[in-house]
Parts: structure tokens; sequence; C-alpha cells
């Protein structure tokens, strides 16, 4: 049996502004294995991209525990955790974040640089990523010189560059038309079958369907947690009952 890529218990957080607290996680656990592809979904506000930064190790959870190929991270220092970050996680968030006074090609080559790699073999990288998003012709042009849906595609060609082993995207085709969110979700399904692990958070049901699991979040708790398509070997017969999954 595989021991997951990562593993969530009891994470709660909570926002602190001023005199007043809100609990965004209420307490959310849940495993995610190797290859897996796995659809985050809720309401807006239920704690999706909190969920999701915590584990981009963007931000720690308040209580709880996270466990990533086994170590618990809420245990390392802030070097420690860029390591990781940089080393096994590429993020796509939900409103780009490209640098706009970088062309394209530089974008990418951002996560790169951080890793110390000589500007050669990152210009080669990042160049090599713009390709399989179908955009190194425009690797000069500025984020404001294209489109909406190409901005998406140097988030994902950045997300890329360092090869990870989890992707995490939140919102990836939100702003997209149907064509270019397709495209986009052509280019997980294809690194997914390549062995990445890949976590995406949607409002759509159409994307969640072509993923092979729903987690879904209501209210900083875990609703729901459903296996579709396939079944993971590690939970069979009586224990995805247990496990409260659909069959
Ligand atoms: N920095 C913050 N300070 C205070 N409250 C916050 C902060 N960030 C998020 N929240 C609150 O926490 C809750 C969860 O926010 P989160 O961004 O995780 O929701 P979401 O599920 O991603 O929503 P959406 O689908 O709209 O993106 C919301 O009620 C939000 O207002
Ligand atoms: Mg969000």
């Amino acid at each position: 049996m595989t021991s997951p890529v990562l593993s969530l218990k009891n994470i709660k957080k909570v926002y602190v502004m001023g005199e007043s607290e809100f609990w965004a996680l209420k307490g959310v656990s849940f495993d995610l294995y190797e290859g897996e592809m796995v659809a985050l979904m809720g309401p807006s506000g239920s704690g999706k991209s909190t969920m999701m930064n915590i584990i981009g190790i963007l931000d720690n959870a308040t209580e709880g525990d996270y466990i990533l190929r086994g170590e618990n991270v809420s245990d390392l220092d802030e070097f420690d955790r860029a390591e990781i970050r940089n080393a096994y996680i590429g993020f796509i968030f939900q409103s780009f974040h490209l640098l706009p006074r970088l062309n394209l090609l530089e974008n990418v080559e951002v996560p790169l640089t951080y890793a110390g790699y000589a500007p050669r073999v990152r210009r080669d990288r990042a160049l090599d990523m713009l390709e399989k998003v179908g955009l190194a012709d425009k690797r000069r042009n500025l984020p404001s010189q294209i489109s909406g849906g190409q901005k998406q595609r140097v988030a994902v060609a950045r997300a890329l560059a360092m090869n990870p082993a989890l992707l995490l995207a939140d919102e990836p085709t939100g702003n997209l038309d149907t064509q270019t969110g397709n495209e986009i979700m052509g280019l997980f399904h294809k690194l997914n079958d390549e062995g990445v692990t890949v976590l995406i958070v949607t409002h759509e049901a159409e994307i969640a369907e072509q993923t092979k699991r729903s987690i879904r979040l209501r209210d900083g708790l875990l609703e729901t947690d459903q296996v579709h398509k396939q079944v993971r070997p590690q939970l069979q017969g009586a224990q995805r009952q247990e496990a409260g999954l659909a069959s």
C-alpha cells in the first residue's frame, strides 16, 4: 500500500482582524495519493483558497498537522519551507500573479532564478515550458500584451518550470472561455498521466467530472469526499462505505 503524498489532519485556520476573528477552516482532514487528480469544490468563502495556500506552504495552519512526504511542515523553519515549496510544488493562483514588467520568458524563469539555476539553463528550461503551453512565439511579450487565457497558460508554464511532483491550481479555468479552459485541462491531464499529482479548485461541475475525485468544502468543513471514474486501490468495499465515498 502506498503512503499518501500529503496528509492533512484536522486543519484549522483563523484570520484575526483587530478584535474579531474568523475561522475559515474548522478542522479539515484528507489525504492525497501520488498520481491522483482531485477537484476541490465548494461555495465562495468555504475555505478553498485558504486550504490551497496551506497545502502550497504559502501560509500556516492555525491548528492541525500537515504532513508532506512524511515531514510535518508545521515544524519546519521558513528556510526549509521555502526549499520544499520550490522543489515539490507548482502553484497556479486564482489571479495569475504574473510580474508586469517582465516578459513571458522572464516570468517563467522566476522560480528557476530563486532556485539558483544558471542564466543559460533558466532560459532553455523556460522556453521549453512556454513551448509546452504553446506560447514560445510570444516569449518577448509583456503580460499586458496577451489575452487572459494566455496569461493563465504562462502561469501554468511557470508552475511547471521546476518540474513539481504536486501541482496546485486555484480556479485555473475560472476566467476562461470553454475552449481555452479545456486546453488547460488537457495540459493537466497530460501532466497527471506523467505522474504529477494535481489538485484543482473549481466551481465548475464539468471540470470536476474530469478528475478522479472531488472534495467539497462548506463553511470551513469537509462536506463530501467522492471518488469517481477510478477507485483508489487503498479504499475498497467496506472501507469505501466507511469513508462515506459514493460508489
Ligand atoms: N486574509 C483574510 N483575512 C480575513 N478573512 C479572510 C482572509 N482571507 C480569507 N478570509 C475569509 O475566509 C473565508 C474563506 O476564504 P477563501 O478565500 O478560502 O474562500 P474560497 O472558498 O477560496 O472562496 P472563492 O470561491 O470566492 O475564491 C472567507 O469568508 C473569507 O472572507
Ligand atoms: Mg478562492
